[in-house]
């Protein structure tokens, strides 16, 4: 059965988590795709775990639209969101043409990182038959402003912020939202004023679901590795497959993220 937006909002109105897993290449697609996983996220993290390169930034259009057609070609259902890379969507008609180039590789809804300065395009994105999830909190692309990877939302400004943007996102027509390193109870608190799905990372348990980058929950990736983090391999039978089912198996089941993966 091939996961749609609907799906996961009947999972969210049923109170059923579900899970998520970035994917670049059609094997590892085809891997998470059969162990149940509802949503690859195609993200520009490929430019530091795939390209080894310091920061999401150098990733371009071409990168996401090649790992794009190689995720489609061995995806068995789950719903495939794809990045709009660093600068792709800084004018309307960018973002346009960006987003269509995404979709017609075998995307079924793009990510933006996003804050008031986009909520008009993601109606007209959505008017136009693309739908959009707006990333918020730590926001990748934005390493150079934010001066480091920091947790997001400490302050009542921010905290506040947070909030408008993600009722704001709503109402223009958002389909998802996906929080990043923000504590815990924000998310809490911005989950009951929204309606659509809420992946979160590094954002506590209350969101409707979790997303990690797959060389992460491997354990495989060479440098410190955040907080949230948590390395399901010994957790499975010892095999790749036995790490995907167990990580999709804890998020369904409340069992990740814990208090000891979140920030307070
Ligand atoms: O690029 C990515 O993999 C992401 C996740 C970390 C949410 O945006």
């Amino acid at each position: 059965m091939n996961i749609t937006l609907n799906t996961l909002n009947k999972l969210k109105s049923e109170g059923q988590k579900f899970s998520c897993l970035t994917a670049y290449d059609s094997t590892f697609a085809h891997l998470i795709s059969s162990a149940g996983v509802e949503v690859i996220l195609i993200g520009d993290s490929l430019g530091m775990v795939l390209q080894g390169k310091e920061s999401t930034v150098p990733v371009t259009m071409d990168d996401m639209i090649y790992h794009t057609e190689c995720v489609r070609l061995g995806n068995q259902g789950s719903l495939i969101m794809v990045d709009l890379p660093f600068m792709s969507y800084a004018t309307d008609a960018q973002t346009f043409e960006n987003a269509t180039r995404l979709m017609q590789a075998g995307g079924h809804i793009v990510k933006v990182e996003g804050g008031a300065w986009f909520t008009n395009t993601v109606s007209k994105l959505t008017d136009r038959g693309i739908p959009v999830c707006v990333h918020l909190g730590l926001t990748p692309q934005s390493i150079n402003k934010f001066g480091g990877y920091k947790v997001q939302g400490r302050d009542e400004e921010t905290r506040k912020t947070l909030l408008k943007d993600s009722i704001d996102a709503e109402k223009a027509g958002a389909a998802m939202l996906l929080y990043e390193c923000i504590p815990s109870d924000l998310a809490a608190e911005v989950m009951a004023s929204v309606n659509i799905p809420v992946i979160g990372i590094g954002a506590g348990p209350a969101t409707d679901a979790q997303v990690l980058v797959m060389h992460d929950m491997l354990g495989i990736t060479p440098n410190k590795v955040a907080k949230f983090v948590h390395n399901f391999m010994p957790d499975g039978d010892g095999s790749i497959q036995g790490a995907i089912a167990a990580y999709h198996h804890a998020v369904k089941h409340g069992d990740y993220p814990t208090p000891e993966h979140s920030f307070e």
